[in-house]
């Protein structure tokens, strides 16, 4: 597939390093320009290109950027994707650490809903909860009884159908975790969050998960 990586870093740079060994071919961005990218390109034979270049012909687009800088994204960003466009969100709301106080989230707006609202598109909420480092080192093929399971929410039923099923090809197991309005079960302090589990366990921890944020991981 063609896909365009938006945001280099732990998550973005591992799914590069991934996607593309796996012959997908990835153009990606970050927010100093593609010539900032050539060590990142030169190991994976990715395309380094701008943001407003990322989702050209893309059929998927991750967004994988930190939560506060999510509004810096470029009006249109996502025009010249090829039809049917799916994209992944995988961020995560740190108010305190990192994203200062978004106060519908605090309201209770799932974080992904928020990123929606302000990218104008749908996204599939995946990989939010998986250490960066697990997409190299924790691929499994299937049946393996090690291999770990990842919730995917969203929407659509047939983007994330697309999106289980790169999940799978990537090496893990995937768990429906229902709508976008659901996905809060998935985000940070929940017990889904960071489990390195099997298929039944994050079934169990999404099911687990209180509606009220922590106060800790509250502003
Ligand atoms: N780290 C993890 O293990 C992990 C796991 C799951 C989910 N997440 C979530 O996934 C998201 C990304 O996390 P991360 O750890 O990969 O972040 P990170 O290592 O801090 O990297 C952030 C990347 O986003 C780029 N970026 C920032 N603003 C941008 C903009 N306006 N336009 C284009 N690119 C922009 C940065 O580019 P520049 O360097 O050029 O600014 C950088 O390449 C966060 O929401 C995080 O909470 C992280």
């Amino acid at each position: 597939m063609k896909i365009g990586i938006i945001g280099a870093g732990n998550i973005g740079g591992n799914l590069t390093r991934r996607l593309t060994a796996l012959g997908h071919e990835v153009s990606v961005a970050n927010s100093r320009g593609p010539q900032t990218l050539s060590a990142l390109a030169e190991e994976t034979g990715a395309t380094p290109v701008t943001v407003a270049e990322a989702a050209k012909g893309a059929q998927v687009v991750v967004v994988t950027i930190p939560l506060k800088r999510v509004p810096e994204l470029p009006k249109g960003f996502l025009d010249g994707a090829a039809d049917g466009l799916v994209v992944i969100d995988t961020g995560n709301y740190y108010p305190k650490e990192r994203d200062g106080r978004i106060d519908a989230i605090e309201d209770g707006l799932p974080e992904s809903r928020w990123t929606e609202q302000h990218i104008g598109h749908p996204v599939i909420k995946a990989f939010n909860g998986t250490y960066a480092q697990d997409l190299l080192e924790r691929p499994r093929p299937q049946g393996d009884p090690e291999r770990i399971a990842l919730p995917v929410a969203g929407d659509d039923a047939a983007a994330k159908q697309l999106v289980r099923e790169l999940v799978d090809e990537l090496g893990f197991d995937t768990v429906d975790a229902g709508g976008i309005d659901d996905s809060w079960r998935q985000q940070p302090a929940t017990p889904v969050y960071g489990l390195r589990g099997s298929v039944a366990e994050v079934t169990e921890a999404l099911a687990a998960a209180p509606r009220e944020r922590p106060a800790a991981h509250s502003f």
